[in-house]
């Protein structure tokens, strides 16, 4: 007779055996991520030859203007087919994001200090302090119209889908298409330097290594994330010159005195679906640094998009879970608050997103709204952020499932975001308002089919 007990052991015992299998797939990177787990910041690809991506995310604000700079590697599933590569992403407030591809060999790990960070692709330069630019407009690559097409329709059947609670919502599609404006290609080459003056780590400790939390010490997750600085003061200069215009500098942008921030992300894909967003400067804050904000609320896979296990339904739901980091430092007080799933006295009061075709402006504008707070301390951050839907700049991400780097995520840099950090009162009903403010240049991106985070997290659930 098959007993509760019994189909408990068939079940740890599946478990154990897809985490082998996970184990098995992933067996580099697994080094990688024990040996560097004490520096998320360092390259972690050197003996992975496939299946694999790297990226660094660089901001830097000036007053209301905005430079975006990723530069990373991905090496695709089979090592020959010509698609793995290094690049350089170059963002400049909502211009098109220009694309330099690079052979891997032209990537370089090995500074001259092994003790620190710092990568090269062809001859840009990368570390926690500088970034030096070289990029002639002969690497650039643009995108096709049908890769252009191909996302435009990714992004209406998720919107279809959010908005029809999982299921798609067939009305809304071809108003949804006709939103978007695609951003013109201009060649431009790329050349300059920024530092990065006091820049504001993760804080360290051994529970909680880098902003995974304790996380970090799970070695096989699909992709991992890393925060080099919170917030830092930059300086530098950073020249655009338009090739179709006689190679004239069409812009110099000066980044005396500006704001930075920089992240990272690596392993073998990236979730299926997600909501990042992002702002290290506030509208009225007068610090020497600023405050920033980093949510980034994902589907966290435990196995592999292409795991068999997957087909099975029942299993599915105990595969994957809505994990969620949320970070804001605090310039005036120096404080790092953490509303992060590791941070067990946090929850989540309430996740909503909308889309709001009903606007003076005639265009969907997409609405986030996320309440969380620590029962520990009585601590509550609130989070509304508002976006135009089709007017963000179409980024390249890693696909398992396209086998390449593909044209997937819409990233807005016009976000409008508003944090209010407050402790309600023990006693009375006076909350203590600790920062209210609205930043600008805040990054925005609503990718894949979110509306199984939403669920899972609206109204209190977890
Ligand atoms: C920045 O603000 C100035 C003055 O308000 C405005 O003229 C300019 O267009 C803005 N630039 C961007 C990129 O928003
Ligand atoms: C990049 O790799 C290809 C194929 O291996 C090679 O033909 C080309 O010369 C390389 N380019 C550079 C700049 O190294
Ligand atoms: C801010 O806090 C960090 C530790 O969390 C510390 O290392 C740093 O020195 C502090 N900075 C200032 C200006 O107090
Ligand atoms: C994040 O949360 C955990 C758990 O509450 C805590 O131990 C850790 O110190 C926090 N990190 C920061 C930077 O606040």
């Amino acid at each position: 007779m098959v007993n509760n007990i019994t189909v408990k052991y068939a079940f740890i015992g599946i478990i154990f055996a897809f985490m082998f299998y996970a184990f098995s797939i992933n067996h580099q990177l697994i080094i990688s991520n024990i040996k560097l787990i004490y520096k998320p910041t360092f390259y972690h690809g050197e003996h992975i030859h496939k299946n694999y991506f790297e990226g660094w995310y660089y901001k830097t604000v000036i007053t209301n203007e905005s430079l975006i700079i990723i530069p990373g590697i991905y090496k695709s599933a089979l090592p020959y087919d010509g698609k793995s590569h290094a690049f350089v992403m170059v963002i400049r407030d909502g211009y098109e994001c220009l694309y330099y591809r690079y052979n891997i060999s032209e990537f370089n790990s090995k500074g001259t200090d092994s003790s620190k960070f710092m990568i090269r692709i062809g001859q840009n330069k990368f570390s926690e302090n500088e970034v030096v630019l070289s990029l002639p407009a002969i690497r650039l690559i643009q995108s096709t119209d049908i890769e252009y097409d191909e996302y435009t329709d990714l992004l209406v059947k998720d919107w279809s889908r959010i908005m029809g609670k999982g299921s798609e919502s067939k009305s809304k599609i071809p108003s949804l298409k006709s939103s978007f404006t695609r951003p013109p290609f201009i060649p431009y080459s790329v050349r300059g330097y920024i530092s990065f003056n006091d820049i504001t780590p993760y804080p360290f400790t051994y529970t909680h290594p880098n902003v995974m939390g304790i996380f970090a010490y799970i070695p096989f997750l699909e992709c991992n994330h890393g925060i080099i600085s919170m917030s830092h003061r930059s300086s530098g200069m950073v020249e655009f010159i338009n090739m179709e215009n006689n190679g004239i500098i069409e812009n110099r942008m000066d980044l005396e005195s500006g704001f930075g921030y920089i992240e990272k992300d690596w392993g073998v894909n990236f979730p299926e679906s997600w909501i990042w967003s992002q702002s290290n400067k506030f509208i009225n804050e007068k610090e020497e640094k600023s405050s920033s904000i980093l949510i980034s609320i994902a589907d966290i896979p435990l196995v592999s998009s292409d795991n068999p296990l997957l087909k099975i339904p029942y299993l599915k739901d105990f595969l994957h879970f809505p994990g969620r980091i949320i970070i804001f430092y605090h310039a005036k007080s120096n404080i790092t608050y953490n509303f992060s799933t590791y941070n067990l006295f946090s929850k989540v009061i309430d996740l909503v997103i909308n889309m709001d075709e009903n606007n003076p402006s005639m265009q969907y504008v997409q609405d986030v709204k996320l309440h969380v707070m620590d029962i520990s301390n009585g601590l509550n951050l609130e989070i509304n952020i508002k976006r135009k839907f089709g007017n963000g700049i179409p980024l390249r991400s890693p696909s398992k499932q396209f086998g390449k780097m593909a044209l997937m995520i819409e990233e807005s840099l016009d976000a409008e975001l508003h944090v209010k950090l407050w402790r309600s009162g023990k006693v009375s009903q006076e909350e203590e308002v600790i920062f209210n403010d609205h930043s600008i240049v805040s990054g925005l991106e609503i990718v894949g089919n979110v509306w199984w985070i939403v669920s899972k997290l609206s109204a209190g659930k977890v």
